[in-house]
């Protein structure tokens, strides 16, 4: 159970600041509680030992030169979160769907380029951001409302690339894949790797790194070359810069063979003790995998369901009891409404459910689908 008073990056939180019954909020119970948990800052942690891990490569190849943060506070404004970065006023990662909003200009940040522009303010022009980030999505085994990453940015100036025969942005996204491929080196060994051309508001070119891994091809970070603006904007003229921002959940998944993403919650000694500092992608031992049990649930929707929606108030109701949330039909009747059914999968990682339990859950769930989400239960 959280308390609720926080102490975040420095900062005082009560819980009224952050859950509060009004439109301008959607921050729940669930999340509320996570906040302050900061898994990236424990040592014997798979995520805490993964960052670790980078620092070691950071440290190692670039002594002294890049500033560390572990502890930003994660609510920050819309400013930070969006318009500092260039996110376009109307891209969905700005809605309430995708995002939690606190009140209209304040939202839980949904990735470490939220610290991009403040930093650079700042002064610091080497640094890696380690956090917590939050976004609305939908339940299976990759993906959580809170998950973690780390942003990294370099500054360079024209004593760099004047003497390299290339233009800037030609410079700094050499030194961007070679720096990024020697970190996938020292995270995975010896892979395969290749650039994919991408899209971020922030960064042009923009670049995500795959690795061959397993016998597929897997993202490992999204990255590219600062957009002027920012670093304009924020003290750096005559400069260029390359970004680059990580899950650390996804990585830690493969590195240490972690199948569920609900695993780094876990406060269970049998996951917990398996890991210890320093010990980079030793791999997780299952304990057990305790039977699933699936439930349907079918509605007409209204105009204005959404899965996400869905989750959350199923996440609410059965927290990390539930492992997945998937659209097995949908089809229109003939007056127009649209019916989905959903299969949800319960499953406990740490031990059995039994039958009673579980038909709790799914009569909550059914309730409060019908009375929170204005849909109609067939
Ligand atoms: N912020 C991006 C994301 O969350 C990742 C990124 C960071 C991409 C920095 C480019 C540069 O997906």
């Amino acid at each position: 159970v959280a308390s609720s008073v926080l102490e975040l990056g420095g900062n005082k939180i009560a819980k009224d600041d952050v859950v509060r019954d009004d439109p301008t909020n959607n921050v729940p119970d669930t999340i509320f509680s996570k906040l302050g948990m900061q898994l990236h800052r424990r040592n014997n942690h798979p995520l805490g030992i993964l960052k670790n891990g980078i620092y070691e490569y950071f440290d190692t190849n670039y002594p002294n030169m890049f500033d560390k943060f572990d502890d930003l506070c994660p609510i920050v404004s819309v400013k930070q979160n969006f318009d500092d970065v260039l996110v376009p006023a109307d891209h969905v990662s700005r809605s309430y769907n995708d995002t939690y909003y606190v009140d209209s200009q304040t939202v839980l940040r949904c990735h470490t380029s939220a610290h991009q522009a403040e930093l650079l303010r700042r002064g610091h022009t080497h640094f890696l951001v380690t956090g917590d980030v939050y976004r609305r999505d939908s339940i299976d085994s990759t993906h959580y409302p809170v998950f973690h990453q780390m942003e990294g940015v370099r500054v360079f100036t024209p004593d760099n690339w004047e003497a390299s025969g290339l233009d800037p942005t030609s410079y700094a996204a050499e030194d961007l894949k070679k720096s990024l491929e020697g970190l996938a080196r020292h995270l995975f060994g010896a892979v395969e790797m290749r650039w994919i051309d991408a899209y971020f508001p922030f960064t042009n070119p923009s670049y995500e790194l795959e690795i061959y891994f397993k016998e597929k091809w897997m993202e490992v970070l999204g990255c590219g070359v600062m957009e002027q603006e920012i670093l304009k904007s924020n003290g750096r003229l005559n400069s260029v810069a390359w970004a680059f921002g990580l899950g650390l959940e996804r990585l830690a998944m493969v590195l240490f063979d972690i199948p569920d993403i609900r695993l780094f919650w876990s406060t269970d000694e049998r996951f917990t003790s398996q890991f210890s500092q320093g010990q980079m992608g030793v791999k997780f031992k299952p304990f057990s995998k305790y039977p699933p049990c699936y439930k349907d649930i079918s509605f007409w929707i209204n105009e204005s369901f959404t899965e996400n929606n869905l989750c959350e108030v199923i996440r609410g109701i059965a927290g990390d009891l539930v492992e997945e949330v998937s659209l097995i039909d949908n089809f229109p009747n003939k007056k127009g409404m649209t019916s989905h059914c959903y299969r949800i999968t319960y499953r406990s990682m740490e031990r059995s459910l039994t039958d009673e339990e579980i038909n709790d859950l799914q009569w909550n769930v059914r309730e409060q689908v019908q009375s929170k989400l204005n849909v109609v239960l067939r």
